[in-house]
């Protein structure tokens, strides 16, 4: 067997993680999974095996503990690369729970450069987010749009992430970094073999209209109609799972190739068109055929009226082009609830 790439693939059993494996063993790279199970389950292994026929290794540890997670990937290696995803992601808990957000997500985030520096792996792409654009002036944003106060805790880990990554890279001759700032995953994989499966109750919007639909839940609540937007509901960038999964392969390739032009570079990671809250629920209905019961109700703190992407760079440098759109998203959120709830 030609001697492949071997990436750590860190919080791999969980949404985008186990999406991300998907499309990197399928484009011939290696993959190891760690992840300790906090919002995931190890089951997400047998509809990654259903669909590329192979077995992938999970090591089961925290990552916020450097030395455990060292002792425990030391056998694993080498690795090329480490795609870091292992964080807990809720906007709307982190807001509750802002230290227990702290010490996970900036923990693993500085175990992932001690271990690159034990380990000597040259490699990292981190999973960030457009949250880190705080509540955006103009749109669409670029990466040049200004960084302004996080809306919450989880925004203000991924904007610590950023920075330490950036100081890291750029002070570490051979190690190179890619942030993927991503706009609102959502979708399952055309296979309906793996999907959204948060063993936490689910709160992005997708899943929600999804549970109502196959009576989970009574009725979805929409959070605010008198924002100012076309039809008072929030606006959101909503990127189909398996495009942000393969946008990663095209950043890893980039590393790998020695294409990228910094030491540490950051590009937008969405589809670059807007979508409301109402018109998202009613691509459901026609995509589907199912009905969605909604009210309106009082807005979500933290929430913020819109955003959505300039994707002009990743485009440009990735060569990296969405090809799902709301419709599809929809379609493959569906298909995935229906065998979920078998
Ligand atoms: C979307 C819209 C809600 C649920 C997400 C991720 C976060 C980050 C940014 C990657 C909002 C509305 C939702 C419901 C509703 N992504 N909504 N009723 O808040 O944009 O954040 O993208 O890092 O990790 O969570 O996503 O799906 O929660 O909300 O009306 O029951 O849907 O108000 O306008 P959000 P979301």
């Amino acid at each position: 067997m030609a001697n492949k790439s071997k990436i750590l693939v860190t919080g791999g059993c969980g949404y985008i993680g186990s999406h991300t494996i998907v499309e990197l063993l399928q484009s011939d790279y290696e993959v190891v999974s760690l992840d300790n199970g906090l919002n995931s389950s190890p089951d997400v292994l047998d509809g990654i095996e259903a669909i590329t026929g192979v077995r992938v290794v999970n090591v089961d540890v925290d990552l916020s503990q450097t030395e455990a997670a060292l002792e425990a990937l030391r056998a694993h290696g080498p690795f090329t690369g480490i795609i870091h995803f292992a964080a807990l992601k809720s906007v709307g808990d982190s807001v509750h729970q802002p230290l227990r957000y702290f010490q996970n997500n900036i923990g693993a985030t500085l175990t992932t450069m001690a271990l690159m520096e034990a380990m000597d792996i040259p490699y990292l792409i981190f999973s960030s987010s457009c949250t880190v654009y705080g509540r955006p002036e103009k749109l669409p944003v670029t990466e040049e749009s200004p960084i302004r106060p996080a809306e919450s805790p989880y925004g203000a880990t991924k904007q610590t992430g950023e920075i330490l990554y950036d100081q890291f890279f750029n002070t570490q001759p051979g190690r190179n970094g890619i942030s993927l700032r991503y706009f609102n995953p959502a979708g399952a994989h055309p296979s309906a073999l793996i999907g959204e499966a948060s063993t936490n109750q689910a709160t992005n919007l997708v899943p929600v209209i999804t549970e109502t639909a196959i009576g989970l839940r009574s009725e979805l609540a929409v959070f605010g109609n008198d924002y100012p937007t076309r039809d008072g509901s929030c606006i959101r960038d909503y990127i189909h799972v398996t495009d942000l999964a393969k946008a990663h392969v095209l950043a890893m390739d980039h590393l790998v190739q020695h294409k990228n032009q910094k030491p540490y570079e950051v590009f937008n990671l969405g589809i670059g068109e807007g979508v409301t809250v109402l018109e998202a629920i009613a691509a459901f209905e026609k995509s589907t055929g199912e009905n969605v019961n909604f009210t309106i109700s009082a807005r979500r703190p933290g929430d913020i009226d819109a955003i959505y992407a300039n994707n002009k760079k990743i485009t440009e440098q990735l060569g990296w082009k969405p090809t799902e759109d709301i419709q599809s998203i929809m379609r493959s959120a569906w298909a995935w609830e229906q065998v979920r709830r078998k």
